[in-house]
């Protein structure tokens, strides 16, 4: 991993994946920032530069196949290819989400963001990523979708609200980094999920008790695995998440 590596973060506006759109081009990579709205994508690229990073604006809707598909050519026609993917962008998909109470829509908006979403983008950065040197696939899970930590006994690793939308979205997500590390294993593309903490951002409100700078760190660490580094696995600042 050098300089002249391109990074591609989704969701990379505000909140944790600017953060890691900051990091990464910190250590002289160029940053991809993946967003859907024009204003608040180049709002975050004129921040980031003033700070120093080698960002670029990458328009991108994750539900959009379109917009996935113009990314992909964005990213080979002017940046020259994709090292590393950070499949950041997520949702709660509303509320109310609880077992009992919950609004069928609010399932289908975090699966849809959440894990189709990612799927979408990683099938369409493939091809780009099999011809980097060393690449790489982050994505952005949570503790929540664990579920060893969903089923732990109040006191032991319980974690999250009760939820049928954003917790299941997370605990797919995890099975598809999975699949997909089964898929590339004995190939370069080193896989893995990440979880940034409970982090405040408006995701939930800003109730979160880490900054987003916290919330990037196992983002920017998974991104910047060794070459003999783990794949298929699920990480937190702590070490390895259950899952
Ligand atoms: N915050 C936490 O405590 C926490 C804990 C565990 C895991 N996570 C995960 O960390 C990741 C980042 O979350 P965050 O806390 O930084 O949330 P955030 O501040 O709400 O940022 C979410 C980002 O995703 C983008 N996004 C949403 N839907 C999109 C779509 N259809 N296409 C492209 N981008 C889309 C948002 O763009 P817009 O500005 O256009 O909406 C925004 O840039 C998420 O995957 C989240 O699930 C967060």
């Amino acid at each position: 991993m050098s300089e002249g590596t391109i990074a591609l973060v989704t969701g990379a506006n505000k909140g944790i994946g600017y953060e890691i759109a900051a990091g990464l081009g910190a250590l002289g990579w160029r940053v991809g920032v993946g967003a859907r709205d024009g204003q608040r994508r180049e709002a975050a690229v004129a921040k980031l530069r003033a700070a120093g990073v080698d960002a670029f604006g990458v328009p991108l809707d994750v539900t959009d196949d379109a917009s996935v598909t113009a990314a992909v050519r964005l990213l080979a026609e002017q940046a020259g290819g994709l090292d590393v993917l950070v499949n950041n962008a997520g949702v709660t998909g509303g509320m109310p989400q609880q077992p009992g109470g919950a609004d069928v829509a609010t399932v289908r908006a975090a699966v849809e963001v959440n894990v189709i979403g990612v799927i979408r983008v990683t099938e369409a950065m493939l091809p780009l990523l099999r011809r980097s040197a060393a690449p790489r696939i982050v994505n952005m899970s949570s503790g929540v979708g664990s579920l060893a930590r969903q089923s732990a006994s109040v006191g032991e690793e319980q974690t999250g609200p009760l939820s049928v939308a954003y917790a299941p979205s997370k605990s797919m997500l995890n099975a598809v980094t999975i699949q997909y590390a089964r898929a590339l294993a004995g190939t370069n593309i080193l896989i893995n999920a990440g979880c940034p903490g409970f982090t405040a951002t408006d995701l939930n409100g800003f109730r979160g008790v880490r900054t987003p700078q916290q919330g990037a760190a196992i983002g920017i660490r998974l991104a910047t695995l060794p070459d003999d580094g783990p794949t298929g696995g699920f990480f937190e600042d702590a070490g390895v998440v259950p899952w």
